[in-house]
């Protein structure tokens, strides 16, 4: 049942209360509900929180996002406790590639450096020579020597806006996001026609028919730098609409528009302010990985964090 907002005043109180009691640090993703963004103390994309989580001395790590965001966290902080409130919001682009198919290709494939997306498993970051993220795929595909077969997984759509962006050949993987696949060239077309010169920002999770459309195209942070610092006033927003409330909660004098009002991803929304007291108090469900994988996947989230 839907909590009312002097419900919500209350149990934020109460988990500010048990956060400081257990020396907790909350992150939260920019997609996450309003209520769960307001008492983060620190809110982001996927790159900042894992560099948050990296440089924190707290010692309960609570992620407010999905899983892969949590296991990147407890690669990162393995002395850390890292809890995931929802222990079942999990991302189906990261549940797209799995170690053993990842495997498998690698072996058809013979030498080939593997770029993998950090929205993806400890498992599959093991199997990988370099984590990315939306905020730093172009930059670290640019850092490979050019001599080099990229292998890129999961995200076609970024693989795809990455090879545009740095003219490489990509050899692409299969998966998608479906909140962003689900974003249609029509939709913000129609979006254009009812908000005329405003700036479209997208993500580069988005369909290449619906990038070529941008003006923008950016991770979430990105988005949010973007409109902060732009002089316009009218923004047409396409990916998840998690990021309107903090869009609009830095720029007040600002108006954005979801492209389309489909894009929620329901794994992103279901983290409430119950499970994150829960978690608190029982310091349960928590994330952890198995010391050989967590230390090959550590050499590729750390090789991309020493570039970016
Ligand atoms: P960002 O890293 O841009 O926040 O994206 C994460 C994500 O899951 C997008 O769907
Ligand atoms: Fe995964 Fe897409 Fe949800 Fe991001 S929005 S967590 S990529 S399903």
């Amino acid at each position: 049942m839907p909590r009312s907002t002097a419900d919500l005043g209350r149990l934020a109180e109460e988990v500010r209360e048990l956060k400081a009691r257990r020396n907790a640090v909350i992150l939260s993703h920019l997609y996450q509900r309003p209520e769960i963004q307001d008492i983060a103390d620190y809110v982001g994309d996927s790159l900042g929180l894992s560099q948050n989580a990296a440089r924190t001395q707290a010692e309960v790590i609570v992620f407010c996002g999905v899983h892969f965001m949590a296991e990147s966290a407890a690669i990162l902080c393995p002395d850390r406790i890292v809890l995931l409130p929802e222990e079942d919001a999990g991302c189906p682009m990261a549940d797209m590639v799995t170690a053993e198919d990842l495997r498998r290709r690698k072996a058809e494939l013979g030498d080939v450096t593997v770029v993998c997306y950090i929205n993806s498993s400890a498992e599959v970051k093991a199997e990988s020579d370099i984590c990315c993220t939306s905020a730093n795929a172009v930059k670290v595909v640019g850092r490979i020597p050019p001599d080099r077969r990229i292998l890129f997984v999961p995200d076609r759509h970024l693989g795809h806006y990455v090879a545009r962006r740095t003219g490489r050949e990509l050899i692409l993987w299969e998966g998608y996001c479906p909140t962003h696949d689900r974003l249609t060239a029509g939709e913000v077309l129609a979006a254009k026609r009812a908000h005329p010169g405003a700036v479209v920002m997208v993500h580069p999770e988005c369909r290449p028919e619906v990038i070529d459309l941008a003006d923008v195209v950016a991770s979430t942070s990105g988005m949010l730098r973007h409109a902060r610092e732009s002089e316009a006033r009218d923004f047409i927003v396409g990916t998840e609409t998690g990021i309107l409330y903090q869009l609009q909660k830095q720029c007040p004098g600002k108006r954005f528009y979801p492209a389309s009002q489909k894009m929620v991803c329901p794994n992103m929304k279901a983290t409430t302010l119950d499970k994150v007291k829960r978690a608190l108090e029982t310091l349960e469900p928590r994330i952890t990985v198995p010391p050989d994988v967590r230390a090959r996947a550590l050499a590729s989230l750390e090789r991309m964090l020493q570039i970016t």
